[in-house]
């Protein structure tokens, strides 16, 4: 398998070398793209011995006119050629120009034209790392699917502390070849119901009561069972998120209305999975009209919601019933009661006072409790990771129950 690697211009970049040395001893074929900047701090020759191959430090580098039209469409063969672009060290300045298409040397070319994935090792200083114009450009690589090994915490060459250190090349060789080994389709055969995000419930023609939920763990959960081969029924509340491929997508507002859809597709799924955060009250009497504001206190009547998870857990058969618990405290003996109470076969426990993690962020921190097992604690990991990991677990369930 052939890896096209990307070397920015910074410290780190020396230990790029180690990296292809890494990959190369994993199998693979490494194709090293230089930027002008790298060139300051490591001599392409270093990474030609290595490799064996030419190195790429230019757009337009030949001599002749025939040789620099070839060389200007070189990017689109090497974009062709190789399966993996990993990018090592990946400087704030590249981040930037990858999430905003800009294109002005032979790796952001190759960026551009590269349809294979991505693996960002970003590496810089501590202050550079946190400022939010960084922080954004990873949220948008991430969303688009790349895979950023997070740079290690400790002394940078720049005298601070914190993080910004290049990870080890050999976590980063570690994520190129999970990339490589192909993808499990342990879900083939199975249909998995999910719900997502918040529910709506009206307080009158223009208010609603609802919550922080974005939808962001349910529909990661949704395409990572796709990936993994199942049929996909998400079934979301109202969010923000692009609508994803390859699965049937059904859109409610309230409580009662994805109680509804989900009864309506219980039948043929052979998994459950509630990950939204269902609204527990609502106004059964709401108004049609706006409510005219008064100087008077105001107070409004609420009734329970449909329990939806609980109706499940009485219809569910032999079904993977997998219920959420979103607690702030007492974590694991609330998840424990959802488990027993709502006949759930797996309750995933999110703790959601902790920033960073749960309602409306890219990351998450769960609690798997099962009856079988001790709880599993899956450390901090982006969402896409904590819905492999809720997988993994429920097709062990699967195994385990047949
Ligand atoms: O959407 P994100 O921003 O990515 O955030 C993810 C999340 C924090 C919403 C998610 O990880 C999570 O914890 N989801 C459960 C939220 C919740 O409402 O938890 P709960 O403890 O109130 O409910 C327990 C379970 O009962 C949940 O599976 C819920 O879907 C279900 N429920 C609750 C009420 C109700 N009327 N019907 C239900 O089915």
């Amino acid at each position: 398998m052939n890896v096209a690697l990307g070397v920015g211009g910074g410290i780190a970049a020396y230990k790029a070398a180690e990296l292809a040395r890494d990959l190369m001893a994993r199998g693979f074929t490494v194709n090293v793209i230089m930027t002008r900047a790298a060139e300051e701090f490591v001599r392409p020759l270093t990474f030609a011995a290595l490799t064996g191959r030419k190195v790429i430090t230019n757009l337009f580098s030949a001599a002749s006119a025939e040789d620099t039209l070839s060389s200007a469409i070189e990017h689109i063969r090497v974009a062709q050629e190789n399966d993996i672009l990993v990018v090592a060290p990946a400087t704030a300045d590249l981040l930037a120009k990858f999430a905003h298409g800009l294109a002005d040397d032979f790796l952001s070319t190759t960026y551009l034209a590269f349809t294979g994935r991505v693996v960002l090792a970003p590496a810089m200083n501590t202050n550079m790392w946190n400022h939010p114009a960084t922080q954004a450009n990873l949220r948008i690589l991430r969303e688009r699917g790349h895979l950023i090994v997070d740079p290690d915490d400790g002394a940078l060459a720049c005298g601070m502390v914190g993080p910004g250190r290049l990870a080890e090349p050999s976590s980063i060789a570690d994520a190129v070849a999970n990339l490589a080994t192909p993808a499990k389709r342990d879900l083939e055969g199975e249909v998995v119901l999910i719900t997502a995000g918040p529910t709506q419930e009206p307080l009158d023609a223009v208010r609603y009561l609802s919550n922080r939920s974005s939808g962001k763990m349910g529909y990661a959960t949704a395409e990572e069972a796709v990936a993994r081969g199942a049929r996909v029924i998400l079934v979301s509340g109202p969010v923000s998120l692009a609508e994803p491929a390859n699965m049937e997508v059904i859109h409610v507002q309230t409580a009662a209305q994805m109680f509804d859809a989900v009864m309506q597709h219980l039948d043929e799924s052979t998994i459950i999975i509630k990950t939204a955060a269902v609204a527990d009250y609502h106004r059964a009497d709401a108004p049609q009209h706006k409510v005219k504001k008064t100087a008077a206190r105001m107070s409004i009547e609420l009734d329970p919601t449909v329990d939806i998870l609980a109706e499940l857990g009485r219809k569910k058969g032999d079904r993977l019933l997998i219920g959420f618990a979103a607690e702030t405290e007492n974590l694991i003996a609330e998840a424990r009661r959802k488990l027993e109470s709502k006949n759930c076969d797996m309750v995933v426990a999110n703790l959601v006072s902790q920033s960073g993690i749960g309602f409306d962020s890219d990351e998450n921190e769960v609690v798997l409790v099962t009856r079988t097992s001790d709880p599993i604690a899956v450390r901090r990991a982006p969402k896409k990771e904590i819905a492999a990991r809720i997988l993994d677990q429920t097709m062990s369930l699967r195994l385990a129950l047949r």
